[in-house]
């Protein structure tokens, strides 16, 4: 999985810093072509003596070649920040992992921790500490993950990254609304963060995604997404109904108005003296229920249903009722799962069985969610 990749090793300062050359041989063993680029705080732990024999070139540190004054960076922001690995992050399109090594106490701090999800935020993957002995003497989580596993980490990142090429994926994200009048709607809370955590978990894995996407607030994820914005209900209906035949996969995640107005007014409408108003409100079209209806055998409907109460119940009766391979419970009882959050609680519910997982973020729900689809299509 490794072999002719190129890989930017890229080191600061910390005792952990010894172990880069280990792993620096394993990458390179493995059939990378590895570059080492080092802060100058690293070269205070181990020497680009050590690093360059093992990665067959020089190392990359300074701005300026000591020997010949020759700039290094090919990046014009290099100019403005204080080390080449700081530039070289800062311009990198290629997957950034990041395996961070700390004393028990410091990786513990809500400041490290919320680096760490920032972090994340940008689209880099965390190669988690391993517990153990520290440099401290303490013990705890914090010791940079061993070389061995970092390497397998990587061979299962690019095992996955093709795992669906080939295939195109059909998801639906975000909140629909249904207008009232030119000034108002009905919507609901949905952000579509799950849904583009998919999307974008799917483009990683070399899928084409069609994603028929709500109103969001969210950037369209890197990789080979078709994005098709819209309102309504009816306007999801018909975009799901056009993509739907040339999908292998299709996930319906949005959450779709059950209700429209039935008749919407073309002026904003007035206060009344009298008080109430009444809207009257016809049942939308189950998009879920209508891809059921169509799908082939090769294809793969997967849903989502987010409850209050009886969730198991409700979402059983959703798989049956719309004709449905899995889907993927999300209750508003458990805390940090469901409407706008960063993070997901979910069970995937098939005819089959049922699998329960912990809180998680919705990258890492996402991944799990499409491993369980690819395991289970084949046994379809
Ligand atoms: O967007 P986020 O803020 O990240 O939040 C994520 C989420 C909570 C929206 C998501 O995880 C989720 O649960 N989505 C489905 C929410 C929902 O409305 O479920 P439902 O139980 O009403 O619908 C069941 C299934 O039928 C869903 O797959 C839904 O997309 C689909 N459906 C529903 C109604 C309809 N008219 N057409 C449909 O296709």
């Amino acid at each position: 999985m490794l072999k002719g990749k190129h890989i930017v090793l890229g080191i600061t300062g910390s005792i952990a810093a010894y172990k880069a050359a280990y792993l620096l041989r394993l990458l390179v063993k493995k059939g990378a072509e590895v570059q080492v680029v080092m802060t100058p705080a690293a070269k205070e732990f181990i020497t680009p003596v050590t690093l360059s024999p093992l990665s067959g070139k020089p190392v990359v540190s300074e701005f300026f070649a000591a020997n010949d004054g020759q700039w290094h960076s090919h990046v014009d922001l290099g100019l403005w920040a204080d080390n080449m690995l700081i530039t070289t992050y800062l311009s990198m399109k290629a997957p950034v992992f990041v395996s961070p090594a700390m004393d028990l106490d410091m990786y513990k701090h809500p400041s490290t921790q919320a680096n760490l999800k920032l972090l994340q935020t940008y689209g880099n993957h965390i190669i988690e500490p391993g517990f153990g002995e520290l440099a401290s003497g303490l013990e705890g989580k914090g010791r940079m993950e061993e070389s061995e596993a970092i390497v397998a980490y990587l061979e299962n990142y690019f095992a996955k990254s093709a795992d669906m090429k080939g295939e195109k994926v059909l998801i639906t994200a975000g909140p629909t609304y249904e207008k009232i009048d030119p000034v108002r709607f009905i919507g609901n809370y949905s952000s579509g963060k799950m849904a583009y955590a998919l999307a974008e978990v799917c483009a990683q894995r070399g899928a084409e995604v069609y994603l028929v996407s709500g109103p969001v607030a969210l950037e369209t994820p890197a990789g080979n997404i078709h994005r098709i914005d819209m309102e309504s209900a009816e306007e999801m209906y018909q975009a799901c109904i056009e993509h739907f035949p040339s999908c292998q996969t299709a996930i319906l995640c949005a959450a779709v108005a059950d209700y429209r107005v039935a008749e919407i007014s073309d002026n904003k409408i007035k206060r009344e003296e009298s008080g109430e108003l009444c809207l009257h409100l016809l049942p939308n079209k189950d998009i879920a229920a209508a891809l059921g209806e169509r799908k082939q055998p090769s294809q793969y409907l997967l849903g989502f249903a987010l409850e209050t109460h009886n969730e198991s119940q409700h979402a059983e009766a959703k798989l049956r009722r719309k004709n449905l391979d899995a889907i993927v419970l999300n209750s508003l009882q458990d805390q940090g799962a469901g409407f706008r959050h960063d993070t997901n609680k979910v069970s995937i519910l098939s005819a089959e069985e049922r699998l329960d997982f912990p809180l998680k973020t919705k990258k890492e729900v996402a991944s799990d969610i499409i491993d369980y689809i690819l395991k289970n299509r084949k046994n379809k």
